[in-house]
């Protein structure tokens, strides 16, 4: 490999971005061996495996900030993980990732399950405990702060519709569908929103708002916190608002976070708290969905892959398909 002398902002943006979906589509295309066989753990492992595979291709020095658990919970992608083939050498990046974001979709064959991650300069993502957060996002073109996790749902729904021009009973929103959500979902339909229930798969589920084809205006609930970070680094990308708290369900939970330096354990971030300064998100579709088509078996014994990878200092998007031999 050549000697890299690029500043770090110059390697995120013309090495490492189309680079990244090499790795996600390597995660996709194992995970997708297993779509609808039952075995979410056999899925999850399978992407992880050709995850930390593609990383060690890439020319850089990476540490992974949010992964798959800490490194007692994890044999491979924990948190703290060096991956990348240039240690000590390569331009230093952090790392957000999730081999497979739906393992139970996957597993269903359900829609939007993706193998997705976010890569930023040392420093730019929030290292978020593996806990649940609350969140509330909307697309690009409102006004800033529109939204407020501090203010009820019917407020933040009242605030859009009056932004957007229309009745609160226009706005559509995407909940996870869950009993937690039971009262948050009663709210939404009596003051006659849409609620659009998803079985899993936030990350999905929050980029949804920045696309118009998708008809929905907001998504609100709780779901991980590593699923937050890597959705906040997507609309870095592409615009569009985002407040999360995290949520701890016991001292265990809290204790965690105090380890990872966050002392304000009721703080609501946004979307420069939880992914500052350049950054980028990349995605492939293991299973279709709102975001991409999934990965698909041809006859002609090829396979076909959809990602999509963006930077936040450019808010550039491309659309990536691939057309793989299957070996
Ligand atoms: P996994 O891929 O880890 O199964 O996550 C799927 C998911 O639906 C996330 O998108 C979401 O943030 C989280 O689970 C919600 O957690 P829970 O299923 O406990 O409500």
């Amino acid at each position: 490999m050549p000697e890299n002398t690029t500043p770090a902002s110059k390697v995120l943006d013309r090495v490492l971005v189309l680079e990244m979906v090499r790795v996600t589509e390597a995660a996709a295309i194992a995970a997708s061996h297993l779509i609808g066989r039952g075995d979410e753990k056999a899925a999850d492992h399978a992407a992880v495996e050709a995850m930390r595979k593609a990383f060690d291709e890439l020319y850089m020095d990476g540490t992974v900030v949010i992964g798959e658990g800490e490194r007692d919970e994890a044999p491979m992608l924990f948190i703290g993980e060096k991956v990348g083939g240039a240690q000590g050498k390569g331009p230093k990046i952090d790392i957000a990732l999730d081999p497979l974001e739906g393992t139970t979709i996957t597993a269903k064959a359900g829609p939007n399950s993706l193998a997705v991650l976010a890569a930023a300069e040392e420093g730019g993502l929030l290292n978020a405990p593996d806990v649940y957060m609350d969140k509330i996002a909307v697309g690009p073109g409102y006004p800033d702060g529109i939204i407020d996790l501090n203010k009820t749902p019917t407020e933040n729904v009242n605030a859009v519709a009056a932004a957007k021009g229309v009745k609160p009973e226009s706005i559509i929103v995407c909940v996870l569908d869950r009993p937690r959500h039971e009262a948050l979902i009663a709210e939404l339909r009596a003051i006659g929103c849409g609620v659009v229930l998803i079985g899993d798969g936030d990350v999905a589920g929050v980029i949804a708002v920045t696309d118009e084809d998708t008809t929905i205006d907001m998504y609100m609930g709780s779901g991980g916190a590593p699923e937050g970070v890597l959705a906040a680094a997507a609309l870095r990308c592409v615009g569009g608002q985002f407040n999360g708290r995290l949520l701890f369900r016991n001292d265990d939970e809290r204790a965690r976070a105090r380890k990872w330096g966050i002392t304000d354990l009721d703080k609501v971030y946004k979307l420069e708290e939880l992914a500052k300064g350049d950054c980028i998100f990349a995605a492939t579709g293991v299973t279709s969905g709102s975001l991409l088509e999934g990965v698909k078996y041809r006859k002609n014994g090829t396979m076909t892959t959809e990602s999509v990878v963006m930077r936040a200092s450019s808010g550039t998007v491309r659309w990536i398909k691939g057309e793989h031999k299957i070996r």
